[in-house]
Parts: structure tokens; sequence; C-alpha cells
């Protein structure tokens, strides 16, 4: 592709479209061309706000010229595989936003059917290039944080309510990719309940928990059903712990140089007389590390226009996306069956 300023089209104007279609067009080496919808009181916002694309309800328009290298999906989560699949048929390189695909098989078919044809696959998994994200791994990696014992996360809100999928598919996918990019370990197992108060059978509410082979524990609770917005997500490590806070611009981090520690209570520790020890509260201190901040939107956009432009492969490539469906698909397995508990298939590749 060399150094040629590529050309893409994206699809779905809704919610979040207008973010890339506006992150696009300020990424160096990429033309906007086409913004699709189905929708024509959107596409007719999209014209007076970006004028120089061009605005269509017909997906082929995209498909069929031949100057458009690359195609964003920003629809509904359960028509990604299908659309997907169109623009990788076509010879498109694909920027798919979370999650790849609803359900494994269809991500599978995705990810051969790039591999085919020899095109990009790229998922929206944007926090993986958000800096307090990777600062974070950072932090907890550092020999000083100890070993990693449990995490938790919770993404909760009041909305919003999707129609097509339920809160674990919308929400979660986000947590799922942070985890898997934070331990570099694929969890062993998943345990899952949620609620469908609203809406009979799509769930509002999910609690995930994920175990993993090296002994960690991770948590999520996600819903679009709680009086107000937390992003937090907080790792609890052997010797610190860290906070992260994605609605704290401020204070993003907070890295806690707390534990226990043991203390004789005799003249030394004998670990087989509970009475010659004692553990003690290890108080430091609270630090917020500074976090050089770009928009992850804006990265992962740059990031899809260099991977299509210098060829490579994507930090989150179809892969990935299917990792972080496999799970989803364990954790939707167990909820439906009351919370069993459910094997992860390992990924073919990792
Ligand atoms: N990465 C993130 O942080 C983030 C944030 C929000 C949403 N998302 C993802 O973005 C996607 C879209 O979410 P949203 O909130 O914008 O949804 P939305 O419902 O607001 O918008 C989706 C749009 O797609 C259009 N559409 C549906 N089918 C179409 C088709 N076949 N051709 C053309 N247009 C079509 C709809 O008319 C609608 O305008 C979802 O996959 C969601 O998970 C990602």
């Amino acid at each position: 592709m060399g150094t040629r300023s590529i050309t893409i089209g994206i699809l779905g104007a809704g919610y979040w479209g207008p973010n890339l279609i506006r992150s696009f067009a300020e990424t160096p080496g990429c033309e906007v061309r086409y913004v699709c919808d189905l929708r024509q009181d959107l596409l007719a916002k999209i014209a007076k706000r970006f004028q120089q694309v061009n605005v269509t309800t017909r997906f082929d328009d995209l498909l069929n010229d031949p100057e458009v290298d690359g195609i964003v999906i920003a629809t509904p989560a359960a028509t990604h595989a299908d659309l997907a699949a169109r623009a990788l048929n076509a010879g498109k390189h694909v920027l798919v936003e979370k999650p790849l695909a609803h359900e494994v098989e269809a991500g599978e078919k995705l990810v051969r059917l790039a591999e085919a044809q020899k095109r990009i696959l790229m998922v929206g998994h944007t926090f993986e290039f958000n800096p307090a994200v990777r600062k974070l791994k950072d932090i907890i990696r550092d020999p000083a944080f100890g070993d990693v014992v449990y995490l938790y996360s919770r993404r909760v809100n009041l909305g919003v309510l999707r129609q097509d999928v339920n809160s674990l598919w919308n929400l979660a996918p986000h947590d799922v990719s942070i985890i898997l990019f934070l331990f570099e370990e694929y969890p062993r197992s998943v345990i899952a309940h949620g609620l469908a108060h609203i809406r009979k059978g799509v769930e509002d509410v999910a609690f995930m928990y994920l175990e993993f082979p090296s002994g960690k524990i991770a948590h999520v609770h996600v819903s679009w059903l709680d009086p107000s917005k937390v992003r937090t997500m907080t790792v609890i490590g052997s010797r610190r712990m860290v906070v992260y806070d994605d609605v704290d611009p401020e204070t993003r981090l907070k890295i806690y140089d707390r534990g226990f520690e043991i203390e004789s209570t005799m003249s030394g520790i004998d670990h087989s007389d509970p009475s010659s020890y004692t553990y003690r509260v290890r108080s430091g201190d609270i630090i917020a590390p500074h976090i050089e901040w770009k928009e992850p939107l804006a990265l992962e956009c740059r990031h899809f226009v260099e991977t299509v432009r210098e060829g490579g492969v994507p930090l989150t490539d179809g892969h990935n996306g299917l990792r972080v469906v496999r799970v989803l698909a364990a954790a939707t397995a167990s909820m439906h069956q009351n919370g069993r508990r459910i094997e992860v298939p390992a990924p073919v590749k990792s």
C-alpha cells in the first residue's frame, strides 16, 4: 500500500458513528469518502457537519467503489458479522466496532475470511489504545506491585438501553478486552448471572466471574440500570493496589502502597505456629501517576490507517476480537444455566 492516503467508508451514523467520522476525518493519511446509514435524517445531519463526505443509504456504494480501501462498521452489534463479511468479500479492509460478532462461529468465520482475503480485520477495542490502561499495565507488571491477586471492574450507568444485545454483550467487551490485555492470560472458566427487568430476555445487569490458570480471579459488573455512571477497575497486588477511574480525568489512576505485612509476635516467625506471627496493615503513600494523555479513539483510528497503509497485524486483530467473543459466549451460557461454571475454550491462536 505504501504511503499513499487511504480512502474509507463508515457504516452507521447513530450514537458512536459520528465520533468515528470525526476521528478519521482528523487522522492523517486518510480520506472519509462515504458515510452510510439506513436513516436519512441522520445522514442529513452528517452531510451538514462533514461537507466533504458523500452520504448514502446503500452499502453497495461503498463496496463497489474500487478506491475505497477500508470499511468501518459502527452498526448494532448483532449486524457486525454479516456486514463485516460483506466488506471482506468485496476486498476491503475492515475495522468493526466491538464486539467482533455476536456468536463464536460467526467470529471464527470472519477471522478465516480475512485471512483468505488477505485483508486486515481489526476490532474497535478502544481501551487497548487508552493511555491510562497502558499505564495500568505497566504498573501491575512492575515488580514493586508484587503478584496480581485479583481484579474487579464496574461499568454501570442509567442507559444506554440497547435493542439488539444485552448489557453483557454491549458493555462487557470493554472489560474483557482490558482484562485479557492486562493479564496476557486467557481465563479457564467463567460463571455469570444476569437479570432482565425492563424487557423479557434482555439482561439489564450482569455479573461475571473469571478464573485464570495462574490462580488470579476477575469480577465484572455491567449494567444500564444503575443510578449513576461508574467506570472503575481495581487491581489488587501482593504489594500494592491500583484503582483506574475512567470518569475522573484528573486522577485516572491511583496507586495505593498498601497491604498486609507479616510480623513476628515472638523471637521469630514459625509458619507452623500461628501464635508466632500476626498480620499488620501497611498503609503507605497514594500516588496519582502522570499519564501522557491522547484520545484513545484517535489512537485507534490512526492505528487502523497505518496498518492498512503499511501492512502488518493490528493490535486488536480478529483473533483478539474472537477471544473476547469466546469469553462472552461462555458467560452467556453460564447465565442461561443459572450460573453454572463453564469452561472457556482455549483460543486457537493467542
Ligand atoms: N468503542 C466504544 O467505546 C463504543 C461506544 C459506543 C458504541 N460502540 C459500538 O458502536 C456500534 C454502534 O453503536 P451505537 O451506539 O452508535 O448504535 P446506534 O443504534 O445509535 O447506531 C447504529 C446505526 O447503525 C445504523 N444501521 C443499522 N444497520 C445498518 C446497515 N445495515 N447499514 C447502514 N446502517 C445501519 C442504524 O440506522 C443506526 O443509525 C455498536 O457496535 C457499539 O457496540 C462502541
